[in-house]
């Protein structure tokens, strides 16, 4: 589409990030647990927390590595017990996502961190489906569930978790791999989700969050997968950048989650513009919004605010992205960024 992104002011930039339609495609549903919401449940289902109060939980969100955010993160979700508390949590996800401009989302789910606690698999799936129907039926934003392995975890508990669920196979429409990503490379999940192909699942996984560029390698090569999460260390390589840039594979980057969990110093040393700039197919995404502060718009603003060369053209960039690269027929991305379309086309006016 020929806008004149020059016509688009800075100053205009953040509202119009903020109102433009967007897919979220990198959300873990347990990471957008408020501390609040995290203390209601624990008051509902009479689970004791190592915590005093809210503000003391918030507290202990200092993180300084992956694994030191995955410690509380599990602990955060050790409150969820019922079906209701799955969809209440989601429910309370899509609200922020309305507020966002969210069209679409694609949520991750850790079945793992439930069924480790003796939580059936089935209540996991049909809280999750019940809020993801009440989203598309109340605020006409439309979602699907992708069903995330915990890499730290055994590739046989994987294919063990990936087989429990299957009596709600319709309900989710792809697999993930998440987790402590150093010392577990993708290699070690290929019998699984060479399974989740056979099955007609989408296929993601986390690479290149902490991990080098060799695991986002074989996550394209041994596990087949159609988008990588995170790859931002990517551009450590030029042959991989190279390549992912040619296959125009997508990458859910996480520009707050980076910052917090210290994979870059400073937003200002985000590689989003170098990946944008060679070519590849970034989307911006909130990751864990209740730990990272904040959610997909407020990624959007640390993002633009802390880069001056991220300009409209960019932005337009990452939304038709967001689009472009989610799991829904081409009819539905087209009529989402003729949405988009319509926006820039007024603001470039
Ligand atoms: N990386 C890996 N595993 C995760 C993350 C993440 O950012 N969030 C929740 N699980
Ligand atoms: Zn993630």
């Amino acid at each position: 589409m020929p806008f004149d992104f020059d016509r688009i002011a800075r100053t205009e930039l953040i509202p119009l990030l903020s109102r433009a339609p967007k897919a979220e495609l990198h959300i873990h549903i347990e990471g957008s647990l408020e501390p609040e919401l995290i203390f209601a449940l624990a008051q509902r289902n009479g689970v004791a927390l190592p915590y005093a109060d809210v503000e003391a939980l918030r507290a202990a969100y200092a993180f300084t590595d992956l694994q030191s955010f995955l410690d509380i993160y599990y602990a955060g979700a050790s409150v969820l017990l019922q079906e209701d508390d799955f969809h209440d949590m989601a429910w309370a996800y899509f609200l922020k996502a309305q507020a966002d401009h969210v069209v679409h989302a694609e949520l991750f789910f850790d079945p793992q961190t439930h069924t480790a606690r003796g939580v059936d698999t089935g209540v996991v799936i049909r809280g999750l489906k019940r809020a993801c129907d009440r989203a598309q039926a109340e605020l006409g934003i439309s979602s699907a569930l992708i069903l995330c392995f915990l890499r730290h975890l055994s590739e046989d508990e994987a294919l063990a978790t990936l087989e429990a669920a299957l009596p709600w196979r319709e309900h989710f429409i792809g697999v993930g791999l998440d987790s402590s990503e150093r010392g577990h490379p993708p290699e070690k999940f290929a019998r699984v989700f060479a399974r989740a192909a056979e099955l007609g699942l989408h296929r993601v996984a986390h690479a290149g969050e902490e991990g080098p560029p060799a695991y986002v390698e074989s996550a394209l090569d041994v596990l087949k997968v159609e988008r990588i999460d995170h790859g931002v260390r990517s551009v450590e390589s030029p042959a991989l950048i190279e390549r992912l840039a040619r296959e125009g594979v997508p990458l859910t980057v996480c520009p707050l989650s980076n910052i917090k969990l210290c994979v870059f110093r400073h937003m200002a040393y985000h590689s989003m513009p170098a990946l944008l700039a060679l070519g590849c197919k970034p989307t911006v995404n909130s990751d864990d919004p209740a730990y990272f502060g904040g959610y997909l718009n407020d990624n959007f603003v640390a993002l633009f605010e802390a880069l001056p060369q991220l300009g409209a053209r960019e932005a337009y960039a990452l939304l038709r992205n967001s689009f472009e690269a989610s799991f829904v027929p081409a009819e539905r991305k087209g009529a989402w960024m003729a949405e988009l379309d319509a926006v820039f086309a007024q603001a470039a006016a």
